[in-house]
Protein backbone atom coordinates (compact mmCIF):
# COMPACT_ATOMS: atom_id res chain seq x y z
CA UNK A 1 0.00 0.00 0.00
CA UNK A 2 2.62 2.37 0.91
CA UNK A 3 4.79 1.58 -2.05
CA UNK A 4 1.38 2.51 -4.24
CA UNK A 5 1.34 5.65 -2.42
CA UNK A 6 4.46 6.54 -3.68
CA UNK A 7 4.51 5.50 -7.23
CA UNK A 8 1.37 7.85 -7.07
CA UNK A 9 3.35 11.05 -5.34
CA UNK A 10 6.01 10.34 -7.70
CA UNK A 11 3.33 10.08 -11.18
CA UNK A 12 1.89 13.64 -9.38
CA UNK A 13 5.41 15.25 -8.69
CA UNK A 14 6.20 14.07 -12.41
CA UNK A 15 2.79 15.54 -13.92
CA UNK A 16 3.25 19.09 -11.85
CA UNK A 17 6.48 19.31 -13.42
CA UNK A 18 5.01 19.80 -17.13
CA UNK A 19 1.37 20.84 -15.99
CA UNK A 20 0.56 23.74 -13.37
CA UNK A 21 -1.52 22.97 -10.96
CA UNK A 22 -4.51 24.87 -12.68
CA UNK A 23 -4.59 21.84 -15.42
CA UNK A 24 -2.75 23.80 -18.20
CA UNK A 25 0.21 23.15 -19.35
CA UNK A 26 3.40 25.08 -18.27
CA UNK A 27 5.36 25.86 -21.72
CA UNK A 28 3.16 26.30 -24.70
CA UNK A 29 3.55 26.20 -28.10
CA UNK A 30 4.70 29.76 -29.78
CA UNK A 31 5.23 28.62 -33.53
CA UNK A 32 8.64 29.24 -35.56
CA UNK A 33 7.63 33.42 -36.29
CA UNK A 34 8.33 33.96 -32.62
CA UNK A 35 11.89 32.73 -32.83
CA UNK A 36 12.93 34.03 -36.29
CA UNK A 37 12.95 37.25 -34.60
CA UNK A 38 16.37 36.91 -32.85
CA UNK A 39 17.19 33.43 -34.73
CA UNK A 40 17.48 34.94 -38.01
CA UNK A 41 20.09 37.20 -37.43
CA UNK A 42 23.62 36.53 -38.73
CA UNK A 43 25.13 36.54 -35.45
CA UNK A 44 23.19 33.86 -33.67
CA UNK A 45 23.62 31.88 -37.01
CA UNK A 46 20.30 32.33 -39.02
CA UNK A 47 18.91 29.00 -38.06
CA UNK A 48 15.29 30.46 -39.47
CA UNK A 49 17.03 30.48 -42.83
CA UNK A 50 18.76 27.26 -42.46
CA UNK A 51 15.05 25.18 -41.45
CA UNK A 52 13.16 27.19 -44.08
CA UNK A 53 15.27 25.70 -46.61
CA UNK A 54 15.17 22.54 -44.89
CA UNK A 55 12.82 19.08 -45.00
CA UNK A 56 11.01 19.92 -42.11
CA UNK A 57 9.69 23.44 -43.01
CA UNK A 58 8.62 21.23 -46.06
CA UNK A 59 6.29 18.75 -44.39
CA UNK A 60 3.15 20.01 -45.16
CA UNK A 61 4.10 20.94 -48.97
CA UNK A 62 5.18 17.36 -49.39
CA UNK A 63 1.59 15.54 -48.50
CA UNK A 64 0.31 17.26 -51.22
CA UNK A 65 2.50 15.10 -53.77
CA UNK A 66 1.41 12.74 -56.34
CA UNK A 67 3.22 10.26 -54.14
CA UNK A 68 1.48 11.09 -51.24
CA UNK A 69 -1.92 11.51 -52.69
CA UNK A 70 -1.32 8.39 -54.58
CA UNK A 71 -0.81 6.87 -51.31
CA UNK A 72 -3.56 8.22 -49.37
CA UNK A 73 -6.18 7.05 -52.39
CA UNK A 74 -4.77 3.30 -51.84
CA UNK A 75 -5.32 3.40 -48.21
CA UNK A 76 -9.03 4.78 -47.98
CA UNK A 77 -7.43 8.24 -46.69
CA UNK A 78 -9.74 11.60 -48.12
CA UNK A 79 -6.97 14.31 -47.62
CA UNK A 80 -3.15 13.50 -46.09
CA UNK A 81 -2.94 17.26 -45.53
CA UNK A 82 -5.71 17.27 -42.58
CA UNK A 83 -6.04 13.59 -41.60
CA UNK A 84 -4.57 13.45 -38.28
CA UNK A 85 -3.10 10.38 -39.39
CA UNK A 86 -0.26 12.03 -41.41
CA UNK A 87 -0.08 15.38 -39.98
CA UNK A 88 0.59 14.59 -36.29
CA UNK A 89 4.31 13.72 -37.90
CA UNK A 90 3.99 16.65 -40.37
CA UNK A 91 3.20 19.34 -38.39
CA UNK A 92 4.27 20.34 -34.96
CA UNK A 93 0.88 22.31 -34.62
CA UNK A 94 -1.25 18.72 -35.63
CA UNK A 95 1.34 16.71 -33.04
CA UNK A 96 0.17 18.46 -29.55
CA UNK A 97 -2.94 18.88 -27.73
CA UNK A 98 -5.24 22.09 -28.48
CA UNK A 99 -3.95 23.83 -24.39
CA UNK A 100 -0.74 23.55 -25.44
CA UNK A 101 -0.76 25.82 -27.96
CA UNK A 102 -0.55 29.31 -26.83
CA UNK A 103 -3.19 31.53 -27.49
CA UNK A 104 -0.67 34.03 -27.53
CA UNK A 105 1.69 32.92 -30.01
CA UNK A 106 1.80 32.25 -33.87
CA UNK A 107 1.42 28.75 -34.86
CA UNK A 108 0.09 27.50 -37.49
CA UNK A 109 -0.39 24.01 -39.80
CA UNK A 110 1.55 25.40 -42.80
CA UNK A 111 4.87 25.85 -40.68
CA UNK A 112 5.05 21.90 -40.64
CA UNK A 113 7.53 20.77 -38.53
CA UNK A 114 9.11 23.94 -36.60
CA UNK A 115 11.60 24.70 -33.93
CA UNK A 116 9.55 23.64 -30.49
CA UNK A 117 9.11 19.56 -32.35
CA UNK A 118 12.86 19.27 -31.48
CA UNK A 119 13.30 22.23 -28.39
CA UNK A 120 10.24 21.91 -26.86
CA UNK A 121 7.49 24.31 -26.32
CA UNK A 122 9.01 28.10 -25.75
CA UNK A 123 6.40 30.59 -24.49
CA UNK A 124 8.79 30.85 -21.45
CA UNK A 125 12.19 30.12 -22.51
CA UNK A 126 12.15 32.26 -25.41
CA UNK A 127 12.66 35.14 -23.48
CA UNK A 128 16.05 36.75 -24.31
CA UNK A 129 17.19 37.24 -20.41
CA UNK A 130 16.42 33.02 -20.16
CA UNK A 131 17.70 32.75 -23.55
CA UNK A 132 21.43 33.77 -23.15
CA UNK A 133 21.60 31.53 -19.87
CA UNK A 134 21.83 28.06 -20.55
CA UNK A 135 20.90 26.68 -17.05
CA UNK A 136 18.00 28.76 -16.88
CA UNK A 137 16.84 27.98 -20.51
CA UNK A 138 17.43 23.97 -19.90
CA UNK A 139 14.69 24.72 -16.62
CA UNK A 140 12.75 26.68 -18.90
CA UNK A 141 11.64 24.11 -21.03
CA UNK A 142 14.28 24.08 -23.84
CA UNK A 143 15.39 20.92 -24.77
CA UNK A 144 18.94 19.88 -26.58
CA UNK A 145 17.66 17.24 -28.79
CA UNK A 146 18.91 13.45 -28.58
CA UNK A 147 17.95 10.83 -30.56
CA UNK A 148 14.57 9.97 -28.51
CA UNK A 149 12.90 13.72 -29.82
CA UNK A 150 13.80 12.53 -33.40
CA UNK A 151 12.67 8.51 -33.44
CA UNK A 152 9.03 10.39 -32.17
CA UNK A 153 8.69 10.65 -36.07
CA UNK A 154 11.47 8.66 -37.65
CA UNK A 155 9.95 5.08 -36.94
CA UNK A 156 8.04 2.84 -38.74
CA UNK A 157 4.85 4.16 -38.88
CA UNK A 158 5.59 6.56 -41.26
CA UNK A 159 4.90 5.09 -44.52
CA UNK A 160 7.63 6.15 -46.19
CA UNK A 161 10.58 5.30 -43.35
CA UNK A 162 13.55 5.18 -44.05
CA UNK A 163 16.17 4.00 -42.16
CA UNK A 164 17.05 6.59 -39.27
CA UNK A 165 21.00 7.36 -38.20
CA UNK A 166 20.91 9.93 -35.87
CA UNK A 167 24.30 11.09 -36.65
CA UNK A 168 24.06 11.57 -40.37
CA UNK A 169 20.59 13.00 -40.22
CA UNK A 170 21.69 15.59 -37.59
CA UNK A 171 24.70 16.36 -39.99
CA UNK A 172 21.96 17.06 -42.63
CA UNK A 173 20.33 19.75 -40.62
CA UNK A 174 23.08 21.55 -38.50
CA UNK A 175 22.25 25.12 -37.59
CA UNK A 176 25.45 25.70 -35.21
CA UNK A 177 25.51 29.51 -33.66
CA UNK A 178 29.07 30.38 -35.06
CA UNK A 179 31.57 30.62 -32.54
CA UNK A 180 32.83 33.50 -30.83
CA UNK A 181 36.17 34.64 -32.07
C1 LIG B 1 14.79 37.48 -27.87
C2 LIG B 1 15.60 36.76 -28.81
C3 LIG B 1 15.39 35.25 -28.93
C4 LIG B 1 14.20 34.58 -29.17
C5 LIG B 1 12.81 35.16 -29.37
C6 LIG B 1 14.55 33.18 -29.22
N1 LIG B 1 15.90 33.02 -29.01
FE1 LIG B 1 16.89 31.24 -28.89
N2 LIG B 1 18.62 32.23 -28.38
C7 LIG B 1 18.76 33.61 -28.37
C8 LIG B 1 20.14 33.93 -27.99
C9 LIG B 1 20.72 35.35 -27.89
C10 LIG B 1 20.79 32.70 -27.76
C11 LIG B 1 22.22 32.48 -27.29
C12 LIG B 1 23.17 32.64 -28.42
C13 LIG B 1 24.60 32.45 -27.97
O1 LIG B 1 24.84 31.62 -27.08
O2 LIG B 1 25.42 33.15 -28.52
C14 LIG B 1 19.80 31.66 -28.02
C15 LIG B 1 20.05 30.30 -27.90
C16 LIG B 1 19.18 29.28 -28.29
C17 LIG B 1 19.48 27.87 -28.27
C18 LIG B 1 20.77 27.24 -27.74
C19 LIG B 1 20.63 27.31 -26.24
C20 LIG B 1 21.71 26.68 -25.44
O3 LIG B 1 21.78 27.05 -24.26
O4 LIG B 1 22.45 25.84 -25.94
C21 LIG B 1 18.37 27.22 -28.77
C22 LIG B 1 18.20 25.73 -28.96
C23 LIG B 1 17.38 28.24 -29.09
N3 LIG B 1 17.91 29.48 -28.79
C24 LIG B 1 16.12 27.98 -29.61
C25 LIG B 1 15.11 28.93 -29.72
C26 LIG B 1 13.74 28.63 -30.12
C27 LIG B 1 13.25 27.26 -30.52
C28 LIG B 1 13.03 29.80 -30.07
C29 LIG B 1 11.56 30.01 -30.35
C30 LIG B 1 10.63 29.25 -29.54
C31 LIG B 1 13.96 30.83 -29.64
N4 LIG B 1 15.19 30.26 -29.44
C32 LIG B 1 13.63 32.16 -29.47
C33 LIG B 1 17.79 34.53 -28.63
C34 LIG B 1 16.45 34.26 -28.84
C1 LIG C 1 7.45 16.01 -35.36
C2 LIG C 1 8.04 15.00 -36.21
C3 LIG C 1 9.53 15.02 -36.47
C4 LIG C 1 10.55 15.10 -35.55
C5 LIG C 1 10.45 15.22 -34.04
C6 LIG C 1 11.78 15.02 -36.31
N1 LIG C 1 11.51 14.93 -37.66
FE1 LIG C 1 12.87 14.84 -39.18
N2 LIG C 1 11.36 14.75 -40.53
C7 LIG C 1 10.01 14.74 -40.23
C8 LIG C 1 9.25 14.70 -41.46
C9 LIG C 1 7.73 14.69 -41.57
C10 LIG C 1 10.18 14.68 -42.51
C11 LIG C 1 9.88 14.65 -44.00
C12 LIG C 1 9.82 16.03 -44.52
C13 LIG C 1 9.42 16.01 -45.95
O1 LIG C 1 10.26 15.74 -46.81
O2 LIG C 1 8.25 16.24 -46.20
C14 LIG C 1 11.52 14.71 -41.89
C15 LIG C 1 12.70 14.71 -42.60
C16 LIG C 1 13.97 14.76 -42.04
C17 LIG C 1 15.21 14.76 -42.78
C18 LIG C 1 15.36 14.68 -44.28
C19 LIG C 1 15.46 13.23 -44.65
C20 LIG C 1 15.72 12.98 -46.10
O3 LIG C 1 15.39 11.86 -46.54
O4 LIG C 1 16.25 13.84 -46.76
C21 LIG C 1 16.24 14.80 -41.86
C22 LIG C 1 17.72 14.82 -42.17
C23 LIG C 1 15.63 14.83 -40.54
N3 LIG C 1 14.25 14.79 -40.69
C24 LIG C 1 16.32 14.87 -39.35
C25 LIG C 1 15.74 14.87 -38.07
C26 LIG C 1 16.48 14.86 -36.82
C27 LIG C 1 18.00 14.79 -36.71
C28 LIG C 1 15.56 14.92 -35.82
C29 LIG C 1 15.78 14.97 -34.33
C30 LIG C 1 16.77 15.92 -33.83
C31 LIG C 1 14.24 14.97 -36.45
N4 LIG C 1 14.39 14.93 -37.81
C32 LIG C 1 13.04 15.06 -35.74
C33 LIG C 1 9.44 14.78 -38.99
C34 LIG C 1 10.14 14.90 -37.80
C1 LIG D 1 5.33 8.42 -37.40
C2 LIG D 1 5.41 9.70 -38.08
C3 LIG D 1 4.85 9.81 -39.47
C4 LIG D 1 3.58 9.52 -39.90
C5 LIG D 1 2.42 8.98 -39.07
C6 LIG D 1 3.53 9.87 -41.30
N1 LIG D 1 4.75 10.35 -41.71
FE1 LIG D 1 5.28 10.85 -43.62
N2 LIG D 1 7.21 11.11 -43.05
C7 LIG D 1 7.68 11.01 -41.75
C8 LIG D 1 9.12 11.16 -41.74
C9 LIG D 1 10.00 11.12 -40.51
C10 LIG D 1 9.53 11.34 -43.08
C11 LIG D 1 10.95 11.49 -43.60
C12 LIG D 1 11.53 10.12 -43.78
C13 LIG D 1 12.96 10.12 -44.23
O1 LIG D 1 13.23 10.69 -45.30
O2 LIG D 1 13.80 9.55 -43.54
C14 LIG D 1 8.29 11.32 -43.87
C15 LIG D 1 8.24 11.47 -45.25
C16 LIG D 1 7.08 11.49 -45.99
C17 LIG D 1 7.01 11.79 -47.42
C18 LIG D 1 8.21 12.10 -48.31
C19 LIG D 1 8.68 10.77 -48.82
C20 LIG D 1 9.67 10.82 -49.91
O3 LIG D 1 10.43 9.85 -49.99
O4 LIG D 1 9.67 11.78 -50.69
C21 LIG D 1 5.70 11.72 -47.77
C22 LIG D 1 5.10 11.95 -49.15
C23 LIG D 1 4.94 11.36 -46.58
N3 LIG D 1 5.81 11.23 -45.53
C24 LIG D 1 3.57 11.15 -46.57
C25 LIG D 1 2.86 10.69 -45.47
C26 LIG D 1 1.45 10.34 -45.50
C27 LIG D 1 0.55 10.41 -46.71
C28 LIG D 1 1.12 9.95 -44.23
C29 LIG D 1 -0.23 9.49 -43.71
C30 LIG D 1 -0.79 8.34 -44.36
C31 LIG D 1 2.33 10.04 -43.43
N4 LIG D 1 3.35 10.50 -44.21
C32 LIG D 1 2.40 9.72 -42.08
C33 LIG D 1 6.90 10.77 -40.61
C34 LIG D 1 5.58 10.34 -40.62
C1 LIG E 1 14.26 18.36 -36.41
C2 LIG E 1 14.73 18.86 -35.14
C3 LIG E 1 15.13 20.31 -35.03
C4 LIG E 1 14.42 21.40 -35.48
C5 LIG E 1 13.12 21.42 -36.24
C6 LIG E 1 15.18 22.55 -35.06
N1 LIG E 1 16.30 22.17 -34.38
FE1 LIG E 1 17.66 23.39 -33.49
N2 LIG E 1 18.82 21.78 -33.02
C7 LIG E 1 18.50 20.47 -33.27
C8 LIG E 1 19.63 19.62 -32.90
C9 LIG E 1 19.70 18.10 -33.04
C10 LIG E 1 20.62 20.49 -32.37
C11 LIG E 1 21.99 20.11 -31.79
C12 LIG E 1 21.84 19.88 -30.31
C13 LIG E 1 23.14 19.71 -29.60
O1 LIG E 1 24.16 20.22 -30.09
O2 LIG E 1 23.14 19.09 -28.53
C14 LIG E 1 20.09 21.83 -32.45
C15 LIG E 1 20.74 22.97 -32.02
C16 LIG E 1 20.21 24.27 -32.06
C17 LIG E 1 20.87 25.45 -31.54
C18 LIG E 1 22.17 25.47 -30.77
C19 LIG E 1 23.32 25.45 -31.71
C20 LIG E 1 24.66 25.52 -30.98
O3 LIG E 1 25.61 25.75 -31.70
O4 LIG E 1 24.72 25.33 -29.76
C21 LIG E 1 20.05 26.53 -31.80
C22 LIG E 1 20.31 27.98 -31.48
C23 LIG E 1 18.87 26.00 -32.45
N3 LIG E 1 18.99 24.62 -32.60
C24 LIG E 1 17.78 26.78 -32.83
C25 LIG E 1 16.74 26.31 -33.61
C26 LIG E 1 15.69 27.15 -34.16
C27 LIG E 1 15.56 28.63 -33.92
C28 LIG E 1 14.89 26.34 -34.89
C29 LIG E 1 13.70 26.72 -35.75
C30 LIG E 1 13.90 27.80 -36.72
C31 LIG E 1 15.39 24.98 -34.75
N4 LIG E 1 16.51 25.01 -33.99
C32 LIG E 1 14.80 23.86 -35.33
C33 LIG E 1 17.31 20.01 -33.81
C34 LIG E 1 16.32 20.80 -34.36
Amino acid sequence: MKRMLNVAMMFLLAMSVVYSFAGTPKYKYVGVAKCKTCHNMKKIGKQYTIWKNGPHAKAMESLKSKKSLDYAKAHGIKDPSTDPKCTKCHATMASVKKEEIDPKGKLTMKEGVECESCHGPGSVYRKRSIMINHKKALASGLILPTKEVCVRCHNKENPFYKPFDFKTYAAKIAHPIPKKK
